[in-house]
């Protein structure tokens, strides 16, 4: 990085012009050389060596690493930073190459520096979001781009997760990288039923959106043979057949496959798709106790199977959800029920966040 050599008495004059101009490299320090003179650093807005306004002061290029800067907020001009200290974003999400970031009013005005700032200090990012919140009826995000590394603002991005590449945007279908243990752990449990059945197994992920649990179920081999799934969004399901199509071409094996764009509770009016699925997942947070009645119909009977959802329920009632589910289940004919109802994260002051997962014999038809 070039660097303006100048006196140490200088170095306050000498960086006002700098800095009054823009020239300054934002986030690297002042050098104290050995010497004593002083180095400023310099971007590429800079005049060259040559130009008069230097006044023949000298210049040296020295390395220096933006990368060693301990956060970003390094990289903001430092008066507005301590002017507004308590105010800038302290986390962000990133999704693929796209970072999201909520920020307050205070510093709302400031969002092209910020951006800036995080672009540059975060190499893999390719576009800075203010995340406005959820909108729609399908709950998907409400992005604002910031700035763009090359010019695109789209939102549309590839995640990785099990070795898989996942098409994912935001805007157009709920997801959230934080769910990945939770996705691991339903594969984990495929495996122990397909383990306990002896057999491969059938799947139904009726609120599949772009179908992240799916990478790691559809591409392990062996353990699933036919896989039934959906999404009310028909932009969520135009991002689901994609990924699905890869997840597939990748297995050796022959799979029974079928993609809806329809309301999960509808599953059970086809006759087909009724008393054929041993594994069940119920996403939809918000919904998924009240959805569980349209769907218990789909569950393979005389068979181990396996249900997994998630829930947002209110604080202090994971006891009387567990006992509405354990008669729900007792309604519908489970046999040798194991029910297990755990918070996994607070979602509000008032409200948890709940995985459900229940392991059943659905002994006669309903
Ligand atoms: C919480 S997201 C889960 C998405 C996905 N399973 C994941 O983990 O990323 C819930 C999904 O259900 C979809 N959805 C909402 N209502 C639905 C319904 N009645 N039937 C089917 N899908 C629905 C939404 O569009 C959304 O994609």
């Amino acid at each position: 990085m070039r660097h303006l050599i100048v006196p140490s008495v200088d170095t306050q004059h000498w960086f006002n012009i700098v800095k009054s101009n823009n020239w300054v490299e934002l986030g690297i320090g002042i050098l104290t050389m050995d010497d004593g003179m002083k180095a400023i650093p310099l971007n590429s807005n800079a005049p060259d060596n040559t130009a008069t306004i230097w006044q023949k002061h000298s210049f040296r290029v020295i390395p220096r690493d933006a990368k060693s800067l301990n956060h970003w907020t390094d990289l903001i001009d430092r008066t507005l930073y301590h002017a507004l200290e308590d105010f800038w974003p302290k986390s962000h999400e990133v999704i693929g190459d796209v970072l999201i970031v909520k920020l307050e009013d205070q510093v709302i005005q400031h969002k092209e520096q910020i951006g800036a700032a995080m672009l540059k200090h975060m190499p893999n990012i390719r576009l800075i979001c203010a995340d406005n919140g959820v909108e729609g009826k399908f709950r998907v995000r409400s992005l604002e781009p910031i700035v763009s590394r090359d010019a695109s603002v789209s939102t549309l991005t590839k995640i990785r997760e099990h070795g898989q590449e996942i098409l994912v945007d935001p805007t157009k279908s709920y997801f959230s990288a934080r769910l990945s243990t939770e996705r691991n752990r339903t594969l984990v449990a495929a495996k122990s039923l397909a383990n306990e059945l002896g057999r491969t197994i059938t799947v139904c992920d009726p609120y599949a959106g772009v179908g992240p649990a799916l990478a790691g179920l559809l591409t392990e081999p062996d353990l699933i043979d036919a896989a039934f799934v959906g999404d009310l969004n028909p932009l969520a399901v135009d991002l689901l057949k994609q990924n699905v199509s890869r997840f597939v071409r990748k297995q050796n094996s022959e799979l029974e496959l079928e993609i809806r764009c329809q309301d999960a509770r509808k599953w059970q009016h086809d006759e087909n798709n009724n008393n054929r699925m041993d594994l069940l997942l119920v996403n939809l947070p918000h919904e998924t106790i009240n959805h569980l009645t349209d769907l218990l119909p789909l569950m393979r009977r005389n068979n181990l199977s396996l249900i997994r959802g998630w829930a947002i329920i209110d604080k202090g009632d994971l006891a009387a959800v567990s006992r509405k589910l354990e008669q729900l289940f007792a309604d519908h004919g489970a046999e040798d029920h194991r029910l297990s109802c755990e918070e996994i994260k607070g979602f509000s002051a008032t409200k948890s966040y709940i995985r459900i997962e229940s392991w059943q014999t659905f002994g006669k038809s309903v």
